[in-house]
């Protein structure tokens, strides 16, 4: 669709892991490894717990700071929940939305995600949208068209304007945290499908601009040859996110 070249982002979604001290202890080795990596982009995703802690270490480095999610409104009775402006203010740049695990756990739905959306790109957080099939959705070859449907629902009522900035993932839901990956192959199909998603929508400056980034058992040893696909951009990384080693390992595959 086209060749542009787009800056990879790589980021650690550390999920439900890490106190604040072992979540700054942790950024500061992703910290101290990152510095030779200007090239691209690197997020990590802590707890809420955890994001003060981080956001001192991360101060004044190339590391953003992101959330892995946040409540739609923006103030008012919604007990345990957290607002764009509580993170921004914590020096959030990112927030993850729509993960598969807040779907499927937590009952998140397509509409829900939608005002997330609409909310952090108000107030100005960078979102990183996560779609993806189930096993039985895939084997059943439906994968196309739940990403279609979640991707329409997602980006329903957002300007091209705002499209500056947000990100995409692709997260087959089989693939998340069970060491069992997509081809190459496989990824990039569902990726360039989303692109021409985008392109529908928005046209074809902002497809060949959005960045689309593969999560799923992304590993040191896998990574190089999803990132090397055309239409994939960065990862979104869960377990091997929790090791500066292989999280760096991973980044570097995405520039190599
Ligand atoms: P995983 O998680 O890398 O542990 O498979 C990815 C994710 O859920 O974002």
């Amino acid at each position: 669709m086209t060749s542009e070249k787009r800056r990879p982002i790589i980021a650690g979604n550390w999920k439900m892991n890490t106190t604040p001290e072992e979540g700054a202890a942790l950024a500061e080795s992703v910290l101290n490894q990152s510095m030779q990596l200007p090239d691209l982009d690197m997020v990590v995703c802590p707890p809420f717990t955890g994001l003060h802690a981080v956001a001192e270490r991360l101060t004044g480095s190339s590391v953003s700071l992101g959330a892995q999610d946040m409540h739609w409104e923006s103030d008012g009775a919604y007990t345990g929940a957290i607002s764009a402006k509580m993170l921004l203010t914590l020096g959030c740049r990112h927030v993850i939305l729509g993960h598969s695990e807040r779907r499927t756990i937590f009952g998140e739905s397509d509409d829900h995600v939608n005002r997330k959306i609409h909310q952090a790109l108000t107030t100005g957080l960078l979102p990183i949208v996560c779609v993806g099939e189930s096993l039985d959705e895939r084997e059943s070859r439906r994968t196309e068209q739940v990403v279609t449907v979640q991707i329409r629902a997602a980006l329903s009522g957002i300007s091209e304007g705002q499209m500056e900035g947000l990100v995409l993932a692709y997260e087959p839901i089989w693939a998340i945290g069970t060491g069992r990956v997509a081809t190459p192959e496989q990824a990039n199909s569902v990726h360039h499908h989303i692109r021409s998603l985008v392109e529908a929508q928005f046209g074809a400056h902002v497809s060949s601009a959005i960045r689309i980034q593969y999560g799923g058992s992304v590993k040191p040893d896998n990574a190089h040859e999803l990132l090397s696909q055309p239409d994939i951009d960065g990862a979104l990384i869960g377990g091997a996110s929790l090791e500066a080693d292989s999280f760096i390992a991973i980044a570097q595959a995405a520039v190599s």
